[in-house]
């Protein structure tokens, strides 16, 4: 038994944020037509795209006269730490989840309801994930990258795999069963290098048009800077207060492209590569690494 992970078919949840009753029961979780998800592996832009979202949806964040946090607005699936009660959200309702496909919602394949999937470089994934176990009382520590990264190959981690080549991993999964979901793909990359287009590419899918001024409002709010020094945004006061720091440190830590490269020393860069090569050979989308 681990004190940190929950497997549960074969996946990984955080124990500590985990109901396993409402787990049990996640396949039959009822969705509507109008729901929105946010589907990443862990670390790979989930609350970035629940901000964007939650400024498409609600007026009164975008123009911050409402005063309610973005993970409240777009509460995780999963870890629902507030004790939200979904079926009194009134529509349309967002969730974020880190779940692989085979447990998401079946009521998803009904292809209404719609899921923004989030990928992002392994790499940057890696570091990031390293620094926040390390500041979560409610994560493993490691001792350093090296210790981190056999975890992450393993898949004991939060999340299990990120690398697959079964089809059951997660980004292998979400992708290779896109067909049965009504899917959009955003790479984490192409946000950075160009917001404004992910967020008309993001509000399209969700065929909710936006004046310039409101897209204006949207993308001011959900770059890295501002969202930083938002305490609606950035989890700070969660972190801190609800879920308790080992180390000192932020949710939204760096946000950049290619951080890995200040990590790995040559040899874990050239043995993560092989695993990389080994697994991700015959898969279709291309990653940017730098
Ligand atoms: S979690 O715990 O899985 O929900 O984490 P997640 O939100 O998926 O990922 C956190 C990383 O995303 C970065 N981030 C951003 N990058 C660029 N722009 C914006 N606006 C932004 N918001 C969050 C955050 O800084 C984490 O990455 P690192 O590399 O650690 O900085």
């Amino acid at each position: 038994d681990d004190k940190y992970l929950l497997k549960f078919k074969g996946y990984n949840f955080a124990r500590l944020f985990v109901d396993i009753n409402f787990l049990k029961n996640l396949d039959d979780f009822e969705t509507r037509d109008d729901d929105v998800f946010v589907i990443t592996y862990p670390k790979s832009g989930t609350i970035w795209t629940q901000q964007i979202l939650s400024l498409i949806y609600y007026e009164g964040h975008r123009n911050r006269t409402e005063i309610v946090n973005t993970a409240d607005r777009s509460p995780f699936l999963e870890y629902n730490l507030h004790k939200i009660d979904f079926e009194k959200r009134p529509s349309p309702r967002l969730f974020a989840s880190h779940v692989p496909y085979y447990l998401a919602p079946k009521g998803l394949k009904n292809k209404k309801a719609k899921v923004i999937y989030v990928s992002r470089n392994p790499k940057d994934v890696l570091i990031s994930y390293f620094h926040f176990s390390n500041m979560l009382v409610t994560f493993e520590a490691s001792n350093n990258i090296g210790e981190f990264m056999e975890k992450f190959l393993d898949g004991k981690v939060v999340g299990s795999l990120w690398f697959c080549h079964e089809s059951f991993d997660h980004m292998r999964g979400w992708y290779e069963h896109r067909h049965d979901f009504n899917i959009l793909f955003m790479v984490y990359e192409e946000m950075k290098k160009d917001l404004r287009s992910s967020v008309l590419k993001i509000s399209s899918f969700l065929e909710k048009e936006l004046s310039e001024e409101d897209l204006d409002a949207v993308v001011n709010q959900a770059v890295f800077q501002n969202m930083k020094v938002d305490p609606q945004a950035n989890y700070d006061s969660i972190l801190k207060n609800e879920i308790g720091l080992r180390t000192k440190g932020h949710f939204l830590r760096k946000g950049t492209i290619g951080d890995w490269k200040h990590y790995l020393t040559v040899q874990q860069n050239e043995r993560f590569d092989r695993v990389f090569q080994r697994k991700m050979k015959d898969f279709p989308l291309k990653f940017i690494w730098e």
